[in-house]
This record gives C-alpha cells, sequence and structure tokens, in this order.
C-alpha cells in the first residue's frame, strides 16, 4: 500500500512538484489544430495548473504566452489579434508570440517601457492535427518517429476528451488488460462490419471471432510486461485452447501515453494532460495502416458523445453516465450504453478527483500499473535531479524509436511469441506509408522486415 506522500509525488504536476518537474521535459498536448480554425484563432488554455492563452498571429504562426496581462493583470485570453501579435484589451499592450513587447500604447510618445517587458513564453509546433507546447526550460526534445507522428495527415486523426480528474487514474485504466473483460463486456455480439471506427467491436484479426466474445468469454488474461526504450510493453494473452490464444499487444509511452490496438487497420495512440491535478485531457491520434481514415465519420461519431467548446462527455456524472439498470441485466457490464469512452470515464471519475492510493489492494492482474508507478518515480528522480527522463529524446535518439509494434489477434498457442510480430510486420510492409518496421522487431524477424 502507498502512502499519501508517494500518492502526492506520482499524481501532483504543478511547476513546483518533482512529477511537474518531469511533465515539464516533454511537449504536451494543448489544443487540436482545428480549436484554432474560424475568425479569431485565440484560445485560452490551461495546462499543468498554469493558465496560458495560445493563438496564431497573422503569418501563421503559433504563440502561447502566460495569460495574465504583465501589465496589470488583465486576461490576455480576451485580447485582440493585430499588428502582429495579441493586443490586451485593457491598456493596449501589444506581445508577439515569443513574449516581447511591442507597444505599450498609453505611455508617453518615444516610452522604451516595452523593450523590457517580456511575458513568459513557450514554443508551440503541429504535429499530425494537435498543436503541442513545451513548457519546460531549454531546448525541447525531439519528437519520437512512432507511426502517429510519421503517417501522412491522410492517415491520421486526432481528437479529445476531458476527464474530471487526475491525468495518473486516466492512464492507468489504459495499463489494465484485465478490465476489458469487465468494464467493456457486452452480453451480445454486433456484426463487425458496423464496427468502423469503434474499439472491441470487429473481429480479432485472423479470426472470424468478434472481439466483444473473445473478451467476455476468457476473463483471466495473462499478462507479460516489458520494459522498452519508450516505456513499457504489455502482452495480454487469453488461452482460448491448445490451439488458440488471443494476444493483444499494447504500449506505455512514457510518461503519459499508450498505444493500442483499435481495429486490424488501425490503433490508437493517447495521452493523459493535466489540465490541474484534478481535470485531465485525454488526447488520440487514430492511425491507419489501411485506408486513409474517414475524418468526417469518426469526428461525428464521437460528437455524438463530446459536447464543444469543450470536449465534455453529454454522459457524465451528474446524469450518472446514462446508467439504465434493466441495459446493465442484459445488455451491458456497466449499464451505461455501448460507448466504451463512457466505461472508461465513469470508472476513472468515480475513483474521485484524485484516487485514493493509500487505501486500494493491487492484485497480479495490475503487474502493469505496478511497475509503471516504479518506473515513473525513478524518472521523476532523474527529472528532478537534472538528468533526461526515459523519452525526452534528442534528434539522433529519437530517429531509434519506432513503432511501437500494437496488435490484437487470434494467434498460436504455441508460438504466439512470434505471431503476434508477423501481423504486426505484415501490416507495417502493407501500408499505404510503408509504415517502418522497428528495429527491434526487424532483428528477430529478419526473414519478414527485410526489403524485397
Ligand atoms: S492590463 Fe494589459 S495592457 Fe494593461
Ligand atoms: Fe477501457
Amino acid at each position: 500500500m502507498m502512502s499519501q506522500e508517494q500518492n502526492d509525488l506520482i499524481t501532483r504536476t504543478g511547476p513546483a512538484d518533482p512529477a511537474g518537474k518531469l511533465m515539464r521535459k516533454y511537449w504536451q498536448p494543448a489544443a487540436l489544430a482545428d480549436e484554432l480554425d474560424g475568425p479569431r484563432p485565440v484560445k485560452a488554455v490551461k495546462l499543468l495548473g498554469e493558465d496560458f492563452v495560445l493563438f496564431r498571429d497573422e503569418n501563421g504562426a503559433y504563440g502561447l504566452l502566460d495569460r495574465a496581462c504583465p501589465h496589470r493583470g488583465a486576461d490576455l485570453a480576451f485580447g485582440r489579434l493585430e499588428n502582429g501579435g495579441l493586443r490586451c484589451a485593457f491598456h493596449g499592450w501589444l506581445f508577439d508570440k515569443d513574449g516581447q513587447c511591442l507597444e505599450t500604447p498609453a505611455e508617453p510618445e518615444g516610452s522604451n517601457l516595452c523593450r523590457n517587458i517580456r511575458q513568459r513564453a513557450f514554443p508551440v509546433v503541429e504535429r499530425s492535427g494537435i498543436l503541442w507546447a513545451y513548457l519546460g526550460e531549454g531546448e525541447p526534445p525531439a519528437f519520437p518517429e512512432i507511426d502517429c507522428f510519421v503517417a501522412p495527415e491522410p492517415y491520421t486523426f486526432a481528437f479529445k476528451g476531458r476527464i474530471e480528474c487526475n491525468w495518473l487514474q486516466a492512464l492507468e485504466v489504459g495499463i489494465d488488460p484485465a478490465h476489458a473483460s469487465f468494464l467493456h463486456r457486452f452480453f451480445h455480439d454486433e456484426d463487425p462490419k458496423a464496427a468502423y471506427g469503434k474499439q472491441f467491436r470487429a473481429a480479432s484479426a485472423g479470426s472470424e471471432l468478434p472481439m466483444t466474445r473473445i473478451l467476455r468469454e476468457y476473463d483471466r488474461p495473462i499478462i507479460n510486461v516489458e520494459r522498452t526504450e519508450y516505456g513499457m510493453r504489455l502482452i495480454a494473452l487469453r488461452l482460448i485452447d491448445d490451439e488458440r490464444t488471443h494476444v493483444r499487444v499494447t504500449n506505455q509511452l512514457f510518461p503519459h501515453g499508450f498505444v493500442i490496438p483499435m481495429s486490424a487497420e488501425m490503433t490508437i495512440t493517447q495521452w493523459h494532460v493535466p489540465v490541474d491535478d484534478e481535470t485531465c485531457y485525454w488526447y488520440a491520434i487514430f492511425t491507419s495502416y489501411g485506408a486513409p481514415v474517414d475524418k468526417k465519420t469518426m469526428r461525428d461519431q464521437r460528437l455524438e458523445l463530446y459536447q464543444l467548446p469543450d470536449y465534455v462527455s453529454r454522459k457524465n456524472k451528474t446524469n450518472d453516465y446514462g446508467f439504465d439498470p434493466h441495459e446493465q441485466a442484459t445488455e451491458t457490464y456497466t449499464g451505461m450504453g455501448a460507448d466504451i469512452n463512457v466505461h472508461d470515464q465513469w470508472a476513472v471519475e468515480s475513483m474521485g478527483r484524485i484516487q485514493d492510493r493509500t487505501r486500494e489492494h493491487l492484485g497480479q492482474s495490475d503487474k502493469a500499473i505496478i511497475q509503471y508507478r516504479r518506473l515513473l518515480k525513478q524518472e521523476i528522480e532523474k527529472a528532478v535531479s537534472g538528468a533526461r527522463p526515459l523519452l525526452s529524446l534528442d534528434e539522433a535518439h529519437a530517429r531509434s524509436i519506432q513503432g511501437p509494434a500494437t496488435m490484437d489477434g487470434i494467434g498460436p498457442t504455441r508460438g504466439w511469441e512470434i505471431y503476434w510480430m508477423e501481423v504486426d510486420v505484415k501490416r507495417r510492409r502493407a501500408a499505404p506509408w510503408a509504415a517502418p518496421v522497428p528495429e527491434e522487431i526487424a532483428t528477430k524477424l529478419p526473414h519478414l522486415s527485410a526489403a524485397e
């Protein structure tokens, strides 16, 4: 069991907190790129407990500044976009994307006051439909060359959703392979053809068995966890019979992301970004190895649940997540409908804003969570001591982080160790954008990964 101090250490991410120092060594999703579409590309953003204003200037460059004006503290999120920057609506001070004050129009003619005024400013870049900000000191790290960043634009789709709880419990549901057999259980199977864009509904790769049936009938997975260069690999095995085993390979992407399969064609790479210590956003990039992503369908599907402008779920604590006891008796494990995002959101929000880990009892099925927390503490120590933590990369190293292999399928009970790599490599090689085979796998499967 964990002490309160330990729980605080791994959950709190303000500027003075150790885990906050760790988080500030990474690019953080600050907004979806399309949140700045429209005539006034200015948006208030709260990230890691701090308030900022995000904007795109007249030259198309992005800026992220502290939100309170350095003159007398008015809110720059209500500012005017003009003259190459963002102008405070109170007395007209103008700031460029680097935070330099360019004009203080109420000051006497010839005043030099603005020269010495600089608002804190942070770099922002767009990658795969997300605007990423770097809140740390020094040079920002390089992006790893993982699939969701390598895939061309037509093959990715980005979305987000708000969760009313600490980032860590939102992440931990994604490295908990056992929960899918319970929380996401459906008592009946759907036609897999109607499954586009949905998780756990299609047939598992290499089989006619719907994923819903496998998860329902084989609920005691064997979970293997390996440390990797990017975080952890989880392999969950569900033994069907002597011949067949369901294999699901997911990844923890350090510090606050995961990569999971959505269907035979797509994966989801998802980060759990602290707004503050009691609220987070999930940001996801859906990556297709098959046809280009049907972005409109995927967005429309998600907008049925998530409400703009804040991407808040329509099913939430205020309406019991749509809980229906009759449905719980006959259709689903939760009684909260078919959308697995709702299930996950209920699970993590119902634990409280910051889960009280001094009262939990972990079992063997929680082994990935246990190992992740150990890793997190170790990397927090590194960050606090000024060393580079895991996956805070320089350019050269960033190129060596590829993949990661992520899949779901039914393979041989004897030979699953090779099978999941083969499935992943075949999909990469068939992808229209020729997704690179991660080096680690290329060395283990030279017959498959060598170029023909
Ligand atoms: S408070 Fe912003 S210009 Fe005065
Ligand atoms: Fe889940």
